[in-house]
């Protein structure tokens, strides 16, 4: 399998097997770092960060240079020609002419969609306003599958912005695809998943109650209620706390739960759940550098997926 000069802009433009390839080929690198520390030398990434970011722009630096790469952009729009009216493919066009890969934040729905049109070079989504986040899914589906094996029969419990939240987006899309996954969407009725999203899943519902849910669950991904997207504050200080995830809720939960979220959290786990094997989410975070040095090498043809 060959993911050569290809974009990553939905989670859907990877095939199963094209995400399996990329799962086992992060597994051994990170096996292995040190056979991978060449791999990509010669090689320039952009980063476009027209929204804030601390994991996904760190991770896909630092995935970049440990694979012998370089790296070139920014991370405050007002510091580029933005500020001056350019349009992103006009900012696209020029990157291209600089970089062999890009991977860009904006805060527009569908704006990763229009850049790699205009792009002559790989173009990776790392976030377009409330819609997709494809490079999240994966590194939440390798901490998944690093601890679970697979996906096939599982419960995973979605919790908080279902709404907003493109991590939760992108997760739904992709699990869907696999056999007999259970989704229990948990939000307030403000905050559920939009309709094009519950299209995605075969077998799901749709709870109120954190609680009532937690001991079917396998996966709970708690979400950050995403303020950015709020037209008003009002609603944001009424709904931000809805959930809270501590250690005594935990007692209720399966032995083998796996707590994940895509940080950066808020209120919505509470510290004393970080010393509980079951909490993930530092992991979770760790694996975003090597599947996106999976990524960037396949994308980059540096790596044949098998
Ligand atoms: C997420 C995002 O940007 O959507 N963060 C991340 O990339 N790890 C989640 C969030 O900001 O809540």
């Amino acid at each position: 399998m060959d993911l050569q000069g290809r974009h990553l802009i939905a989670p859907l433009d990877l095939t199963v097997e094209e995400m399996e390839g990329l799962f086992s080929l992060s597994q051994k690198i990170i096996a292995r770092p040190e056979e991978y520390a060449e791999l990509c030398k010669g090689k320039l990434l952009a980063t476009l960060f027209y929204e804030p970011s601390t994991r996904t722009r760190l991770s896909f630096e630092a995935a970049m240079l440990r694979l012998g790469g370089q790296v070139i952009g920014f991370s405050e729009p007002q510091s580029s020609s933005v500020s001056k009216g350019e349009s992103i493919a006009d900012t696209i066009r020029t990157v291209a002419g600089y970089a062999d890969i890009a991977v860009m934040r904006h805060p527009k729905e569908g704006s990763a969609l229009v850049a790699a049109r205009k792009s002559g070079i790989p173009m990776i989504n790392a976030g377009d306003g409330g819609h997709f986040h494809p490079t999240q899914t994966l590194t939440d589906l390798l901490t998944i599958k690093l601890e679970k094996g697979g996906f096939d029969g599982i419960t995973i419990g979605m919790c908080g912005d279902l709404k907003f939240g493109r991590t939760v987006h992108s997760l739904i899309c992709a699990l869907g695809r696999y056999r007999g996954v259970k989704f229990i969407l948990v939000s307030p009725e403000e905050l559920r998943a939009p309709e094009y999203i519950r299209d995605e899943m075969t077998d799901f519902e749709e709870v109120r109650d954190l609680s009532e849910a937690l001991p079917k669950l396998d996966v709970l991904y708690m979400t950050r209620v995403q303020k950015e997207r709020f037209f008003n504050e009002e609603d944001y200080i009424r709904l931000k706390d809805s959930y809270i995830l501590n250690a005594a809720k935990l007692k209720k939960a399966k032995d083998d739960l796996m707590v994940l979220h895509p940080l950066p959290r808020v209120n919505e786990i509470a510290i004393d759940v970080d010393d509980d094997p079951r909490a993930f989410y530092f992991k979770q975070m760790k694996n975003g550098m090597y599947i996106r040095m999976a990524l960037l090498a396949a994308l980059l043809g540096k790596a044949d997926l098998t």
